[in-house]
């Protein structure tokens, strides 16, 4: 008899019909004429009620069903007349697929910690937590292409290994095949990178953008959606080593465009995953609720996790300058009372305390910040008038900080060849990326959003290292 998945067996109603159903044991209570397993295969957050006999199943075989043990289970779909379920099935036959002793099992039917399930990331995913995280994560890809699509965009695969530096940041992890203790040398004794793999220094890419301006260029609306790695030192709740970036790039659209799609985009992503992961969002807006209560009251979000995220779908985002968020946090009490961590001044990046600030405190909602100083910007955004500011943006979101960063880019041959001169890159290693300003360029924008960032705000965890399955991060890259 062929499986069913018990996300489909739940709804059904063919009561009396046999059906097999293979899955993970929850947990098992039983007394002397039954015992009662709650059975889950991953397909929802829901468990199946498998009802067994316990005299005709055989006093070893019952033992042998113990915590997250893989079971094959043949029986008969019945009526619940329990709480809480509408089906449930009373078992015929029980086939033991996988053992699970008890004693060494590190799973326990209990509340574990998450830095404990972190510990042990490749069993984690049989928590109703990182169940319910993952089928959320893989939706929320699913609508990412399905939102681009819908617009005619074309996915672009742009490499992961890379000769150039998109951001400038410098932040890379080296790609190379030479042998670190007998380099070949140049006779200044520096590495000989033109004996190495590719003839040439080479990284795991930090944005997949100057290729994607290459698609933009000559298919018009293009977006990737890759691995992206970052070698920042910083162990924050919000950054990885590795994380997975979308950043769509459309000729002729200018900043405005730019902004208004990545408003309909976050919000597309936002109402999809209330339209179609509603059962894991219950379940994770309950565990949003208890891990708010043992914060302290002025850190406590007003809004449930389902709240919010309907909140964020039907308000407006905010869209101020970089110069008037600055004039903001200089009136602000935080900073007259010497509260913030940071100082804050024209010219001076904000830090995730003032973005906070501005979203969570003064305006109570996603902002869209944009004119920043061209000198904390990349080198590719587009110069404004005022010789000073870039047409940037940023979209802060509450809870999280930066969720995108874009901006329209600068199309003007002459003042990006002599930016990227400025902050040290040099023409020999961009001259494809020039290229396409001498050959039919034109206004373009795009944006990145970070992948785990959004399902920080979606799914309500804390910690960006929750929200990917294998988290990579400075000094941890076990599984
Ligand atoms: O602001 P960033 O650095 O922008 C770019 O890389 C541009 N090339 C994007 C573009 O215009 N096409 O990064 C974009 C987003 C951030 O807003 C953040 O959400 C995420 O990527 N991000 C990270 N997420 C997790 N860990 C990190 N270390 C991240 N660094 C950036
Ligand atoms: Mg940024």
């Amino acid at each position: 008899m062929s499986r069913i998945k018990i996300k489909d067996l739940l709804k059904s109603t063919s009561f009396g019909s046999e059906v097999t159903v293979k899955g993970w044991v929850r947990t098992k209570r039983e007394n002397k004429e039954v015992a009662f397993v709650a059975l889950n295969d991953g397909s929802i957050i829901h468990n199946l009620q498998i009802v067994i006999d316990v005299q005709s199943i055989g006093e070893d075989l019952l033992k042998s069903i113990t915590t997250n043990a893989c079971l094959a289970v043949q029986g008969t779909l019945i009526q619940s007349l329990g709480k809480g379920q509408t089906v449930e099935v009373q078992a015929k036959h029980i086939q033991i697929l996988g053992l699970a002793d008890p004693e060494k099992y590190p799973l326990q039917p209990k509340a574990h910690s998450l830095e404990f399930l972190r510990e042990i990331a490749h069993l984690r995913m049989r928590t109703n937590t990182f169940g319910a995280v993952f089928r959320i994560r893989h939706a929320m890809a699913f609508a990412v292409h399905q939102f681009f699509n819908e617009r005619g965009f074309v996915y672009l695969h742009t490499p992961i290994i890379t000769g150039s530096d998109a951001e400038g940041a410098g932040q890379m992890f080296r790609v190379t095949t030479l042998d670190p203790k007998n380099p070949p040398l140049n006779e200044d004794g520096s590495v000989n990178f033109k004996e190495d793999f590719f003839g040439k220094v080479t990284n795991l890419t930090v944005s997949g953008q100057l290729e994607g301006e290459l698609g933009a260029m000559a298919l018009g609306e293009v977006y990737t959606f890759g691995p992206t790695f970052r070698a920042e030192n910083s162990n924050t709740a919000r950054h990885l080593a590795e994380f997975w970036m979308i950043e769509p790039e459309v000729a002729f659209n200018e900043l405005q465009e730019n902004m208004d799609l990545a408003e309909d985009f976050l919000k597309y992503l936002v109402k999809y995953a209330l339209t179609n992961c509603l059962d894991d969002l219950e379940f994770l807006d309950d565990r949003f609720k208890k891990e708010e209560e043992k914060k302290k009251q002025e850190e406590r979000s007003d809004m449930g996790l389902i709240e919010k995220l309907k909140f964020v779908v039907e308000s407006p985002f905010e869209r101020i300058s970089y110069t008037q968020a600055v004039s903001i946090l200089l009136e602000s009490k935080p900073f007259k009372k010497g509260q913030f961590k940071y100082d804050v001044a024209w010219g001076v990046d904000l830090q995730s305390e003032h973005e906070r600030f501005l979203v969570e405190k003064y305006f109570k909602k996603p902002v869209i910040l944009t004119d920043y100083p061209k000198e904390i910007k990349a080198f590719y955004m587009k110069q404004s008038e005022d010789g000073k500011t870039v047409k940037a943006m940023d979209v802060l979101f509450p809870g999280i900080g930066e969720i995108i960063g874009g901006s329209q880019r600068e199309d003007d041959l002459d003042k990006l060849t002599i930016r990227a001169k400025e902050v040290g890159i040099h023409e020999e290693d961009l001259w494809w990326y020039l290229d396409t300003r001498k050959f039919g360029g034109c206004p373009h924008a795009g944006f990145g959003l970070g992948f785990e960032r959004l399902l920080l705000f979606v799914t309500g965890m804390g910690n960006i290292r929750d929200v990917i399955p294998f988290p990579r991060t400075p000094m941890n890259a076990e599984f």
